[in-house]
């Protein structure tokens, strides 16, 4: 019987334990989390999703309070166009982020992060770019291009002196989301490093339709599998999405995967960045607890917590503190179900807006719950305190269970 211990990933020059944590924004995937995943000997991530305010939070810096006061003049209004970042002060708080985390890596492992293109920031071009280009600067070991089909993103950066020496990866949830990546990185002259596939039963945001049930990841692994070998093309292929037991990834990497991505089993470590009290919801949740729906404002489904106070928040935007989803032309789909609200209830002190949330807000509050399909059997994974919560592991803990156990089994905590 085989464990992940008994496979390696080749990326380049590194040999690496074949696990890969995943990028969890807002913060939640933190540098604590990810520096042990390295120190472990894999790659872990941290995220690129609202970073002045994790910056803000960490190092006392004063990014959101900044923009805040800048247009506080905009705040009762539905136009938000003029509510733009400072390009200067997003590649310090990128620095900052990232430059603390690479300073404290130890091990052979690497850090990567993770980066939405759907965080469209009012300026998408101009802030993608930033983003990636002070990532690089930072030292950042790779970064997984996520959250959109990132045509453009290889183009922005191909002048960075590190864009042909780091580590570059993409996340597809189908064989033609690929093709167009690829035939878009040709004119680069430039492939992935290495290629997520993440299924319907991921975290985050998903990459399909509400139909996301039909879809299945070892089909969809099983044809980019096939499609690379047709192109002779050596790219490491890394699926994601309900992977929940070492046994789960051998099966895998016995089929032609290079490694596996992982995070839902690691949202109740102690190194991970959601609150304790979080934490436990997330080991309580039942089966039925758990839905996925549409009240992102970015248009993808979403699985979480029902019970994530997020859903049916009415909360004002704070776009000019915030402002992560506006489009480029100032809009994002809960300010307009936010203004139909209060104009459907005037005089109203609070309006509930049910079919959308001001995700900005709530991811950075962690008060939307977001999780993996089997969140449901994270109540599996831990023993109970005499208070009747549940013990939190430690992130060595998870990423052992998953490079050493066999026959379906999850280790539980000494
Ligand atoms: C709490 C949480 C937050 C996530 N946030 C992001 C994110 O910001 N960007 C992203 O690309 N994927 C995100 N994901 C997806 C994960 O990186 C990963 O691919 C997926 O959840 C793996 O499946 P698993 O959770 O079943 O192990 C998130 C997942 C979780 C559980």
């Amino acid at each position: 019987m085989k464990r992940v211990d008994d496979f390696r990933l080749k990326l380049g020059e590194h040999e690496l334990v074949p696990i890969m944590i995943g990028g969890m924004g807002v913060d939640i995937s933190a540098p604590a989390l990810a520096l042990e995943g390295a120190r472990l000997g894999g790659i872990a991530h941290i995220s690129d999703a609202m970073v002045p305010t994790v910056s803000d939070r960490r190092f006392q810096t004063r990014f959101v309070s900044e923009k805040a006061k800048l247009y506080k003049y905009n705040a009762a209004n539905s136009d938000k166009s003029k509510v733009l970042f400072d390009l200067g002060r997003l590649a310090e708080a990128t620095q900052n982020h990232v430059g603390h985390t690479m300073q404290a890596k130890r091990g052979n492992g690497l850090i990567f992060i993770n980066c939405m293109e759907k965080l469209t920031m009012n300026a998408p071009r101009e802030t993608l770019r930033v983003r990636l280009c002070s990532a690089l600067d930072a030292g950042i070991d790779g970064i997984t291009l996520s959250a959109g089909l990132h045509l453009g993103s290889f183009a922005l950066i191909e002048d960075h002196p590190r864009f042909r020496h780091a580590k570059l990866g993409i996340i597809v949830s189908s064989l033609r989301a690929l093709q167009l990546f690829l035939r878009k990185s040709a004119r680069v002259k430039r492939l992935p490093d290495y290629i997520i596939v993440e299924g319907p039963l991921a975290g985050g945001h998903l990459g399909f339709g509400m139909d996301w049930a039909q879809y299945d990841l070892r089909a969809i692994t099983g044809e980019i599998v096939q499609y690379l070998q047709a192109e002779k093309l050596a790219i490491p292929l890394i699926p994601a999405g309900g992977i929940f037991t070492g046994s789960d990834a051998v099966s895998y990497l016995e089929s032609g995967a290079a490694a596996v991505q992982v995070a839902t089993r690691f949202t109740v470590t102690r190194e991970c960045g959601l609150p304790d009290a979080i934490k436990q919801e997330y080991f309580k949740a039942a089966e039925d607890d758990i839905e996925v729906n549409m009240i992102s404002p970015t248009g993808y489904p979403m699985r979480m917590l029902k019970g994530s106070p997020a859903i049916g928040a009415g909360i004002r935007p704070n776009c000019e503190a915030y402002g992560y989803l506006l489009d480029g032309s100032g809009n994002c789909a809960y300010i307009t179900a936010y203004n139909r609200e209060v104009a459907a209830h005037p005089g109203a002190k609070k309006v509930v807006v049910a079919d959308k949330t001001c995700l900005c807000t709530h991811m950075r509050n962690f008060d939307c719950w977001t999780c993996g399909h089997y969140a449901y059997r994270l109540k599996d994974t831990s023993t109970r305190l005499a208070d009747g919560s549940y013990r939190l592991l430690s992130a060595e803990h998870v990423f052992r269970d998953y490079q050493f156990s066999s026959d379906g089994r999850v280790a539980l905590p000494e």
